[in-house]
Formats: structure tokens, sequence, C-alpha cells
């Protein structure tokens, strides 16, 4: 017998706040033309100044566990990706099992910026199939917003808040097929010899101030065009995948620039790619859980479906997923 790890439901919650393009050229020297043109992006959402990264991890948890049928007392471990903790220490998913009046098992945050969730997919992963955690919440739950330098126009148009969960059950099964539900492989990579393209310029060991997010944007997006075909390759190669048999791309959500080229390397028509990055823009580790949402409320995604979810993110970070929805 082996033991697998099984999505079993998901949630997700925006904060209220809505902010156009157009809001943002009231206070940027910027467009809402340019902003589209390069990146896809119309709108964002900003939490408020007492919205917390817990407040929205909890409400998308909240959400994803309904969904998935399961009380928060029975979650035996919560792994929060995230960029942006309430507090430094201690982890916001400590703080999510709190307030989801849990009392057992692990809490712990992932970083590993945009590609968060899938960082902390796989680890999650990992420890299922070694019998350490039973019902499992992966959250990507994120308040860019925070570390946005409102003089770099450069950057502080590209981001939004929120948070996306999913529920993550072991199932034991005779010997995993990549026909089963469940997460078929993740892949994780990084090189910190990349780390001045895409960083904050703060933390509690340097300047003991937050930071602003900082990004040499030319750089990065060739690098995540390398980097997203690489790993969606290594994903499908390591599983005697096609292209073709993917259902749904479900990327990171940073630029439809990038997602358009990811889907081309994959021969995938656009309307097999779950996009929300016009609504949400780059929701850092939350994206992913995001658009995985969006696509199941909406119909889209269905039980069975091959979905291949992919990130790449400051560090450098990035990886892939592929789960049998
Ligand atoms: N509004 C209007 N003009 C802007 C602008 C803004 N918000 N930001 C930059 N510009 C201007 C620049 O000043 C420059 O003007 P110039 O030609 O007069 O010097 C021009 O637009 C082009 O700037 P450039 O930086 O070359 O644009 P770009 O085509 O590289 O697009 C990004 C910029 C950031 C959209 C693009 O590089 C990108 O998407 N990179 C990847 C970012 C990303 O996804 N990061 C997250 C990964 S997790």
């Amino acid at each position: 017998m082996k033991t697998i790890s099984q999505l079993i439901g998901c949630g997700s919650y925006l904060p209220q706040n809505v902010v156009t393009n157009d809001d943002l050229a009231k206070k940027v020297d910027t467009s809402d033309e340019w902003i589209i043109a390069r990146t896809g992006i119309k709108q964002r959402h900003f939490a408020s100044d007492d919205e917390y990264t817990s407040d929205l991890a909890l409400k998308a948890a909240q959400r994803a566990l309904e969904h998935a049928g399961v009380d928060g007392t029975e979650i035996d471990l919560i792994v929060v990706g995230t960029t942006t903790p309430d507090r430094t220490f201690p982890a916001t998913a400590v703080r999510l099992q709190k307030h989801l009046g849990c009392r057992t098992g692990a809490a712990f945050d992932v970083q590993a910026v945009c590609s968060g969730f899938v960082y902390a997919l796989a680890v999650v992963d990992s420890m299922i199939q070694s019998g350490q955690a039973k019902t499992a919440l992966v959250v990507g739950a994120e308040t860019i917003s925070r570390l946005l330098n409102w003089k770099d126009r450069t950057t502080c148009v590209l981001f939004g808040d929120g948070a996306g969960a999913v529920v993550v059950k072991a199932v034991e099964v005779e010997e995993q097929t990549n026909g089963q539900a469940g997460i078929i492989s993740t892949h994780i990579h990084s090189d910190g010899n990349l780390e001045e393209l895409l960083y904050c310029d703060g933390g509690p060991s340097t300047t003991q101030t937050a930071g602003y997010l900082t990004m040499a944007g030319k750089e990065v997006f060739r690098h995540a065009v390398t980097n997203l075909a690489a790993v969606v390759n290594e994903a499908l190669e390591a599983n005697n995948l096609q292209d073709s048999d993917i259902d749904w791309l479900v990327p990171h959500q940073a630029n439809k620039r990038i997602i358009d080229s990811t889907a081309k390397k994959l021969k995938m028509p656009m309307d097999k790619v779950i996009l929300t990055v016009e609504d949400h823009a780059n929701t850092s580790a939350a994206s992913i859980p995001l658009a995985l949402d969006h696509g199941v409320r909406e119909g889209l995604i269905k039980r069975g479906d091959l979905l291949l979810m992919e990130a790449m993110g400051g560090g450098l970070t990035w990886g892939a997923a592929l789960v049998r929805w």
C-alpha cells in the first residue's frame, strides 16, 4: 500500500477594496493602456489597514474546509506560503491555527515568494506520503501591497492582495497511477545567485523594517519564460505525460505575456488556461490557489481533470505541480 495526497476542497478570499488601473493613474505616473498592454492587469484588490495576511488566510481556509466537508479541528498540518507574514514571528500559519480552533499537529510558513504555494504543496505532499500528517491545509496568502514602493511605477502597478487554500488528505492506494485523483508529482528549484533580480530591500536582520519590493522586470521576465518552460517539461517527462494530456494549466498569475509564452510552449490553447491576472494582478503565493478556486467554482475544472500548476518568484525560486483534481 502507498499513501498519496488528494486535494479534497479549495477556497479563496479577496479583500473588498478593488483598485483599478485608472485609480492607480491618479497617484502614479501610469495609464490603464500601459498596464494592460504590458501585463494584462486591469484591477487588483488591496487589504484594508486592519486586515492582515492571517485574516485573508482564515477566510480562504474556512471556504476550503467547507468545500471539503472537513472540520477545522481535523486538520493536523497547516502550511502557509507567504512573504508578507502578520509578524516577523510567529508564523502566520500558527495564527491561522489559533483562528481555526486547532490545537494539535504542526503549523509553519514557507517562504518562497511567488512560488510559495507550489513549495508548500511539495512539503505537504512529502509529509503526507511519509505518514507525518493525515489532513492538511495548504494556503497561499499575501498582503503584498504592504511592500509596494509607490515611487516605483515599474513595480507598484503589478501586485494585489488575496488568499487561496486547499485541503489535502492522505489516502491509501494499492499503487499510485497518473489516473488517480491526487498530487502526481511536485518539482521545486531555486537559484540564490539571482537574488538581486527580485527582492525586498528590508528585513529584521538588515534594516529592521519590512522594506520595499525591488525588481529588474526585464530580466525576471526572461528567467520566468525559460525556467517555467523547463520545469513544466520536467514534470511531464517525470510522469511520461504529453502536453496534450493536461486539461488545465493553472499558472502563477504574474503577467499575461509570461502565461501566454508557457501555454504556447505547451501547445495549449488559451481556453485551457485559468486566467485571473486581469482581475487579481500578481498576488504572489496566493495566485495559484486563487486561480484554482476560480476554475473550480466557475465549473471549468472538473473532478478527474489533470492540472499543471507552475510558478516563479523571488529567490529566484520556481516549481511545478501535477495534480489530478
Ligand atoms: N506606467 C507607464 N510607463 C511605465 C511604467 C508604468 N507603470 N513602468 C515603466 N514604464 C515605462 C518605462 O519607464 C519605460 O519608459 P522609457 O522607454 O521611456 O524608458 C517603458 O515603460 C518600458 O519599460 P520597461 O521596463 O522596458 O517595460 P517592460 O516591457 O519590460 O515591462 C514589466 C515592464 C515590469 C511589465 C515587465 O518587465 C514584466 O512583466 N516583467 C516580469 C515581472 C514579473 O512578472 N515579476 C513577477 C515574477 S513573480
